[in-house]
């Protein structure tokens, strides 16, 4: 796991309680094995949780590796793909700061994972991660949507799950707020459960969704470098031009020069992919997060000046392996 402070909600009893209680139903395998069909493999699904569709889209033979934040989430999909006779690599780390040795043809967000990055920056950072990731021909699928608002009649009532061991469970929305300037929705969510024992747990946590009109997420794209090459209603119908609701299709912008796209917001200087600078000053980033990228991406570490005192005077050079 990199040295950032990972999400929390998909932890703890909220990881335990996550599948008998979604209220969306197991994702279909079907619209991500053609995706990775047609774009080519490897694949990697990015915030792959307990592994649905993950582990059928290996069960299918397809070489998809996945990646989540939450250890709580991963630990319970290894156990499903060893009840299941499944091999599966995943990898333990946030999106925003994934740093991984493999490149992939195809990567892939079920709906929700895109919208629970909280703000533009982290999204931002996620969408450059990608692309640092993707294979020059590659294509990336991420599923969108913009929440309702929680009706009030809603708020208090619990949605409930009765196991065939008799544990009593239910998740039950108690409060919200909308925030449309910023396009964030934070619903405190109460998690219930009793078990057959007559233990209780209870956890309250804050879900947070942040939405994107078209235009914003292709601007937010465009400035990591990715071009928006389509987008569709969830069911494969032409979207509307307004419409949250959505699927998007990706490729890198082969004429997209990392450096004019540093983003500074959240006061994180980036030295946003560094491929083609021959020298980057890092700032805040650590120097074995640059250093980690610059191996992934096939250079030399020639030079590195450390300014312990001063990191935003630090500077490493680049250059190309012979
Ligand atoms: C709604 S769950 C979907 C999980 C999976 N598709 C499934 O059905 O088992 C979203 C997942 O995204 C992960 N996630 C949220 N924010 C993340 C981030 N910034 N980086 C990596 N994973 C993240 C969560 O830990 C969670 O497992």
């Amino acid at each position: 796991m990199d040295g950032q402070e990972p999400p929390q909600f998909y932890t703890g009893l909220v990881a335990e309680l996550y599948a008998p209680l979604r209220a969306a139903g197991v994702p279909d395998p079907e619209p991500y094995a053609a995706f990775i069909t047609a774009s080519g493999e490897p694949a990697l699904e990015l915030g792959c949780g307990q592994g649905d569709p993950l582990l059928a889209l290996r069960a299918r033979g397809l070489d998809v590796e996945g990646l989540d934040a939450s250890a709580d989430m991963l630990a319970r999909l290894r156990l499903r793909a060893e009840a299941d006779g499944v091999e599966v690599v995943v990898h333990h780390s946030t999106i925003e700061a994934m740093e991984l040795r493999r490149h992939y043809q195809s990567i892939f967000l079920t709906r929700p994972t895109f919208n629970l990055l909280p703000d533009d920056d982290t999204a931002w950072h996620a969408l450059e991660r990608i692309r640092a990731h993707l294979e020059p021909g590659g294509t990336v699928r991420i599923a969108l949507f913009a929440p309702e608002r929680t009706e009030r009649g809603a708020l208090g009532t619990a949605r409930p799950h009765i196991t065939d061991d008799g544990a009593e469970m239910s998740v039950t929305p108690v409060s919200e707020t909308r925030d449309v300037a910023n396009r964030v929705q934070i619903t405190t969510l109460r998690y219930e459960l009793r078990t057959a024992e007559g233990d209780v747990r209870v956890e309250e946590r804050p879900w947070l969704i942040h939405w994107y009109t078209q235009d914003g997420f292709r601007a937010l794209a465009e400035e990591a470098g990715l071009r928006v090459s389509e987008v569709r209603a969830p069911d494969g119908s032409p979207a509307a031009p307004e419409a949250t609701d959505v699927v998007v299709w990706l490729e890198p912008d082969p004429t997209w020069d990392q450096p004019r796209a540093a983003r500074t917001g959240g006061g994180a200087v980036v030295a946003a992919a560094m491929l083609g600078l021959e020298q980057v000053v890092f700032g805040e980033r650590p120097k074995v997060q640059v250093v980690a990228e610059a191996e992934a991406d096939g250079l030399d570490h020639g030079d590195i000046d450390l300014d312990l005192d001063d990191p935003a005077q630090s500077r490493i050079t680049l250059a190309a392996e012979d």
